[in-house]
């Protein structure tokens, strides 16, 4: 094995925040990340190009190291080619120099993860990689294989030492003899039910401390996500109107257009209430209702969307069918296309009975929030793909101005752009110009391309870096999971015993079953248009 040259290390001073859409504070230490999984589709199609992004920016410590992982059998340099056509097939340039010194640091193991052995050889390879390449034994785990594949993986890093790190009471251990940093990436989901959430919560806890545990949500690593803190926290102006004296209610919308991209038999199996709102939505719901914590260190920022969770109130048998509300989508027309129903897709079953539309009311149950629905929805093959946050302010105690046959009076609202055109918008009332006091909505908005020249970097970019520096503030700690499965249980057991009877409910290319809007009718409010 030839020792290859290391990449430069930056320093933070070097790097142009805004031309990069990172900032750091400090480079992250020289590392191994070790991929299980490195043959998958979310090896190829996200951490390699997001981690080759982070090479090109110069972001990437010293002796930057992968060691791709998976049971298939290949060599070094077959890996290396597997990586660099797959970039190459997303219209990455790997004929630079960056290329060159970047698959110079990567490597293959073939694994048993059944295989205590191969758990020990593993030790080894990691061992003569710290010495060849300085990575002085920091170890980051990313588990990019089936939520299936969690527990038996997790078992062998805990059975060979390999999760012990210098902070760890026992070290010395370690067969890489505890001298770095370890860290776990776990991908979403993090179990399927409550109970499965738990299981596995018991094997992490047997091989890694919480702080070395990084469950991943790439929603959090969305600018947009991330600006909803600065503009809550960052400016005096908001804060004082983010709560019931001022707001009326508040709508988070997680809208997909694309069907099912050939995850036919896992979605069968997830859902929407799993996929998409029980992670991704409640995060952002977390951080749209939470207090403001003391500092931005990661656990002050847990802590508080940890109590919006617990504060949600709960759900029953008897209070679920006035709350949520699920869909399936029959055939449809999107942008021109004709497209197949839920159950003519691939690995779906023709009688299926997942809902790939899921919409709910939540009542917070605190000082701040008493009394204001927080309502969701997030479905497949939707109008438009679009994320946002709207924030709908209460009625004018009083109108004193005259309203004619033509004004138009809507209430305030604010609108928390995710994707795609990623901003913030204010909708308030203005005169129309003329001899007349007429009144018209008008909007004023901010567009972080127009503003930043750039729209910033893929959030998991973003969140395998913070992994590296250690920086935890942007993935759910494990009481945050645990008081989401344990707000939707009672939903799932619900749906999962009753046949919804009207299945497929909604047409592709539409915005969803007509008792979604029915749920928001109830209180008087109806989806906003979008
Ligand atoms: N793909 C995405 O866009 C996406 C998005 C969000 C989250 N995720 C999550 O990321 C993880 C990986 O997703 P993926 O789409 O990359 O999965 P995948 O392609 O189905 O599997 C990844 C790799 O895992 C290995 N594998 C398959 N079954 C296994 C088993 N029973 N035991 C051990 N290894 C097994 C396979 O490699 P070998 O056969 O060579 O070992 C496979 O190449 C999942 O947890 C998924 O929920 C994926």
């Amino acid at each position: 094995m030839t020792t290859a040259p290391t990449l430069p290390t930056v320093s933070a001073e070097q790097v142009n925040p805004l031309r990069h859409g990172l900032q750091i504070e400090r480079t992250p230490e020289p590392c191994i990340m070790i991929i299980a999984g490195a043959t998958g589709d979310l090896s190829h199609r996200k951490l390699m190009p997001s981690i080759f992004n982070l090479a090109q920016s110069r972001l990437l410590p010293g002796g930057f190291t992968v060691v791709g992982m998976a049971r298939t059998k290949m060599s070094d340099d077959a890996f290396r080619d597997s990586v660099k056509a797959s970039l190459k097939e997303q219209g990455y340039d790997t004929t630079t120099p960056v290329w060159e010194s970047f698959a110079n640091g990567l490597y293959y193991f073939d694994a048993d993860y059944q295989d205590a052995q191969r758990w020990a050889d593993l030790g080894e390879k990691l061992k003569t990689l710290d010495e060849a390449r300085g990575t002085g034994g920091n170890h980051l785990f990313y588990l990019a294989v089936p939520p299936s594949a969690f527990p038996t993986i997790v078992q062998g890093i805990a059975s060979s030492n390999l999760g012990r790190d210098a902070n760890d009471p026992l070290q010395g251990l370690s067969p890489t003899e505890a001298h770095g940093w370890v860290r776990i990436i776990i991908e979403k989901p993090f179990g399927r039910d409550l109970t499965s959430a738990r299981a596995l919560q018991r094997e992490v806890t047997n091989a890694f401390r919480e702080d070395q545990v990084y469950r991943i949500d790439h929603y959090l690593g969305k600018e947009t996500v991330q600006n909803m803190l600065v503009f809550r926290f960052a400016n005096l102006l908001f804060e004082p109107v983010w709560n019931r004296r001022y707001v009326d209610h508040v709508q988070i919308t997680v809208a997909e257009s694309l069907g099912l991209e050939g995850r036919g038999a896992y979605y069968e199996e997830a859902g929407a209430l799993r996929d998409m709102i029980q992670s991704h939505v409640m995060q952002v719901l977390s951080i749209a209702a939470m207090e403001p914590p003391a500092t931005f260190k990661a656990n002050e920022v847990r802590d508080e969307t940890a109590k919006v969770m617990r504060a949600i109130r709960p759900f029953t048998p008897d209070t679920i069918p006035a709350n949520a509300v699920r869909g399936q989508y029959g055939k449809g027309w999107i942008g021109g296309q004709r497209v197949p129903g839920y159950r003519e897709e691939e690995g779906c079953k023709p009688d299926s009975n997942t809902e790939t539309y899921a919409a709910m009311k939540f009542l917070i149950d605190n000082w701040r929030w008493a009394g204001v629905p927080f309502y969701v929805r997030s479905g497949k093959r939707l109008a438009r793909r679009l994320s946002e946050v709207a924030i709908q302010f209460r009625e004018l105690p009083h109108l004193l101005f005259e309203q004619g046959p033509t004004d138009r009076v809507e209430v305030n609202s604010l609108v928390l752009r995710i994707q795609p055109d990623e901003g913030i918008s204010m909708r308030f009332e203005a005169k129309l110009p003329g001899p007349q006091m007429s009144l018209r909505p008008v909007r004023m908005d901010f567009r972080y391309g127009t503003s930043f020249g750039s729209q910033g970097v893929d959030g998991y970019q973003r969140l395998i870096l913070d992994c590296m520096l250690g920086d935890a503030s942007l993935f759910p700690r494990y009481d945050w999971v645990d008081a989401s499965w344990t707000l939707f249980m009672p939903i799932l057991d619900t749906w999962s015993q009753t046949r919804p009877g009207n299945f497929p409910n909604y047409e592709a290319g539409t915005w969803g079953p007509a008792e979604s809007a029915a749920l928001l009718e109830r209180d008087g409010h109806r989806w906003r248009r979008i």
